[in-house]
């Protein structure tokens, strides 16, 4: 045969995991700091090139599906997984064929759709360091409608087994900080799905927005400044964010010296301050929060990701969780490895 009439087919599979939040929550979007780990949990995409269509076949609640949208039609209608899809091919100029597996609990607040977006990415060929992968992602959820920063991105993109990840959103760097010896995370679903969470986000956000324009950003900003803010919402805002950053650099600093006792009581104010300051919990997610903070062998508990509903995150004495006895669905996890390119195959179609 000759060679111009050999079809070449470029299969890639790519991987990336969902993420929990150990503390540093509503920081990311206002160049702060937090500190999430990857989930053992991860979401598989196989990319094979399609030359005008994306097709993205999936299995949701056991059941298969197979929605198809060309690449440069109008997406507004088909479901934001497909939307998400074709932002990605496109910015590729690449139609494709994406199997997807996914093994990230949906609507629980740990990232599926930062998972999904990730995985799509690098299957469909995507190139470059984490931060430009990940605002290829952002910019993919912004485009369907979901204006989020970059936590759950580069959680997806630089965890490592055993560590979380240290992220500055202002000087875009990480760093892998090892969880203390003998500790375990659990983290419990409070069953609460996340409803309103996109335009009480937005809110939340603007009003961060609105402080900055007031003080100036506030990854920069001191207790002092906060006085500025004669709007008591306003303040309360942004003193979430500020106490916020620097529970995270005291965390990481709690966890290198092993001090789970100091971890876990940053933890727990944490969860106060989102609760209250930053109001994105829910009393349901407080009482269970509240529940599970004086069990033995806990070291702290707080709400993990953008709140209205999802999990709680504990830090727990090795052994502490499968004690706990709770209504809810609890996993003990242990941080992993973040997004993998798998396999690059390259095949004949001819033979
Ligand atoms: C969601 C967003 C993230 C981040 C968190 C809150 O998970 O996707 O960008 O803002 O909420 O920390």
């Amino acid at each position: 045969m000759q060679a111009s009439l050999v079809a070449e087919v470029n299969r890639r599979t790519a991987s990336a995991p969902g993420r929990v939040n150990l503390i540093g929550d509503h920081t990311d979007y206002t160049g702060g700091l937090a500190l999430p780990a990857a989930l053992p949990w991860r979401t598989s995409v196989v990319a094979t090139p399609l030359p005008n269509e994306v097709r993205v076949a999936t299995t949701l609640d056991g059941e298969q599906r197979s929605d198809a949208i060309g690449l440069y039609d109008d997406a507004s209608l088909a479901p934001p997984h497909v939307q998400l899809a074709q932002f990605l091919a496109q910015t590729q100029g690449q139609g494709a064929l994406l199997s997807v597996t996914s093994f990230v609990p949906v609507g629980a607040g740990l990232s599926s759709s930062a998972a999904y977006c990730v995985a799509v990415a690098l299957a469909l060929g995507l190139k470059g360091d984490p931060w430009t992968i990940a605002r290829h992602c952002q910019a993919a959820e912004a485009a369907a409608g979901a204006k989020v920063g970059l936590l759950d991105q580069i959680a997806a993109l630089c965890g490592s087994a055993g560590h979380g990840v240290l992220i500055d959103f202002t000087a875009h760097t990480t760093q892998s900080v090892a969880l203390p010896e003998g500790t375990e995370l659990l983290i419990v679903d409070s069953g609460e799905r996340r409803r309103l969470a996109t335009s009480a986000y937005s809110d939340r956000r603007a009003s961060c927005e609105a402080a900055e324009r007031i003080i100036g950003p506030l990854a920069r900003a001191t207790r002092e400044n906060l006085a500025l803010l004669t709007d008591s919402v306003l303040r309360r805002r942004a003193r979430h964010v500020l106490s916020e950053n620097r529970r995270v650099l005291d965390a990481a600093q709690a966890a290198s010296s092993g001090d789970t006792t100091a971890f876990g009581a940053l933890m727990n104010e944490s969860h106060d301050s989102l609760s209250s300051d930053f109001e994105v919990s829910t009393p349901g997610i407080d009482a269970l929060a509240a529940q599970i903070r004086t069990a033995p062998g806990i070291y702290g508990v707080r709400m993990t990701g953008g709140g209205f509903g999802g999990c709680v995150i504990a830090l727990a004495e090795a052994g502490a969780s499968a004690r706990l006895s709770l209504s809810a669905t609890k996993w003990v996890v242990s941080p992993s490895s973040g997004a993998t390119v798998d396999s690059d195959e390259h095949e004949d179609a001819s033979r």
